[in-house]
């Protein structure tokens, strides 16, 4: 049996546009978690998944419903003497929004050239489809030779909200000796990569109430705070002339670090050039005397993700607006607590607000940062799969995004996830174009059969 291994690259090879096809299947699905309306779209894109574990001969194929969407269950344990792997996924994406910078339809899949474009191409459906075309092939070439558990999850784009409580009440149905997370991406195209820390979240919505109601800005302006104003110096205030975040308190627990761990950090093939070519900005911004790689994987960062208030359509209209909105989210690094960040930001708030105006404040998300333990057979499985298939040893990186799942199953179910994935920088995530390179993702379906292989116990 030495040759499974090739057998099912083989396979893979040979089934380039099957997979492909079923790729554009689960992309034309708009399945967006933040949106009520795409509710009935969840949750056919929840039955596409679990149509397709069927279809893999997993013995138990099952979708949960929570609160919120589905949360899809497989397995199949015809290896007892073998390792068990929970491969997790999440099935919905971002919102597309704004549709008119897109070229093509978000939910209308087109390659064009070497990429293929739509909405959670990248972020992750993409990812999903490696692990479910990797283990087609192994099934195809004479069966697994590992346990797998399968997790896919609907609520991962709204900070995964229902899964906690899944974990916590299904202990038994997710035992594992550890998890395989793809939705994390890849330094660059040639540099295969392995996440060993993501930061956590801590978002909330922000409303600032002025007047009863808009006012004209000519007749009331000089007399009555206009809230637009007083959110802006509030969210002015949140940051010092060093970059640096003002809530009382929020630095106390950041993690300091090691003398290592900087190395280590100013060793990824990441510089300040790479951020000015990705993101297009006239110059880089942040907290002062940390590099690009501190800054995004182990430091914490406050933005303003969405700003709305008076006129902003075309032309000009004159008003003092009765109400300001800002959606505000931290990137929390270990040790923050999430809890802890909130009453810092309301402690901010209360000291800072005027007394001429009135403020909400309402969760959006919330989720610790996660650092794993690299030194487990899932991670050096992996290791050796993505070196296998690049040529190349993979890089150990912090990530700047967040996972929520990756913490939750260290917590609750005592696991570390082997953290991963075949995104690209310029994929899009989250923006318009979203896209995934195929060459890219091809070879990750070759790194995913190779790790699953690496896994069987050696005689
Ligand atoms: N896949 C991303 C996180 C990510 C992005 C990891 C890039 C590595 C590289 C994930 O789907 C995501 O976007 N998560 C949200 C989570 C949040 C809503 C709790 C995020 O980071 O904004
Ligand atoms: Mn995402």
């Amino acid at each position: 049996m030495a040759d499974q291994r090739q057998a099912a690259l083989q396979y893979a090879r040979s089934n380039k546009e099957k997979f492909l096809n079923a790729f554009k299947e689960i992309l034309a699905i708009p399945s967006v978690s933040t949106d009520p309306e795409r509710d009935a779209d969840i949750l056919r894109a929840a039955e596409w998944i679990a149509g397709q574990l069927r279809g893999l001969g997993m013995q138990t194929v099952k979708i949960y419903p929570t609160s919120k969407h589905p949360i899809v269950y497989g397995e199949w344990l015809g290896a007892p003497d073998a390792l068990t792997v929970l491969m997790y996924g999440h099935y919905d994406v971002q919102p597309a929004d704004p549709f008119d910078k897109w070229d093509t339809n978000p939910f209308d899949p087109v390659v064009h050239g070497e990429d293929i474009f739509a909405r959670g191409a990248s972020d992750m459906k993409g990812q999903g489809m490696v692990m479910l075309a990797a283990v087609e092939s192994l099934v195809k070439t004479g069966g697994l030779p590992v346990n797998i558990k399968w997790l896919f999850e609907g609520e991962e784009e709204i900070g995964s909200p229902s899964l906690r409580n899944f974990i916590t009440s299904h202990k038994n149905l997710l035992a594992c000796d550890f998890a395989m997370n793809p939705d994390a991406g890849m330094i660059g195209k040639e540099y295969p990569t392995l996440t060993y820390a993501l930061r956590g979240l801590a978002y909330f919505e922000l409303n600032v109430f002025g007047p009863a109601h808009d006012l004209h800005s000519g007749v009331y302006g000089g007399v009555v705070h206009n809230p637009a104003n007083a959110l802006a110096e509030l969210v002015a205030g949140m940051h010092d002339d060093k970059g640096r975040i003002t809530l009382p308190g929020f630095y106390d627990k950041v993690r300091k670090l090691t003398r290592e761990d900087r190395d280590e950090l100013a060793r990824l093939p990441i510089d300040d050039d790479h951020f000015l070519k990705e993101t297009g900005a006239l110059a880089l911004y942040g907290e002062t005397g940390f590099s690009v790689n501190e800054r995004t994987g182990a430091r914490p960062t406050l933005d303003v993700n969405g700003l709305l208030s008076g006129f902003t359509g075309e032309g000009s209209k004159t008003v003092i607006p009765a109400r300001a909105m800002a959606k505000i989210s931290m990137r929390l690094v270990p040790d923050q607590d999430p809890n802890e960040v909130k009453q810092q930001l309301i402690h901010y708030l209360e000291e800072h607000a005027p007394g001429d105006i009135r403020w909400e404040l309402r969760d959006l998300a919330s989720n610790p940062a996660s650092i794993s333990n690299r030194n487990n057979a899932g991670v050096r499985a992996m290791e050796s799969a993505l070196e296998a298939v690049w040529g190349t040893r993979p890089y150990f990186r912090r990530e700047g995004g967040s996972i929520p799942v990756v913490k939750d199953m260290q917590d609750l179910l005592g696991i570390e996830s082997v953290v991963t994935g075949f995104g690209l920088p310029d994929d899009n995530i989250h923006a318009p174009n979203e896209k995934m390179h195929l060459p890219t993702w091809y070879r990750g379906i070759e790194a995913m059969i190779h790790f699953i292989s690496n896994l069987k116990p050696q005689k």
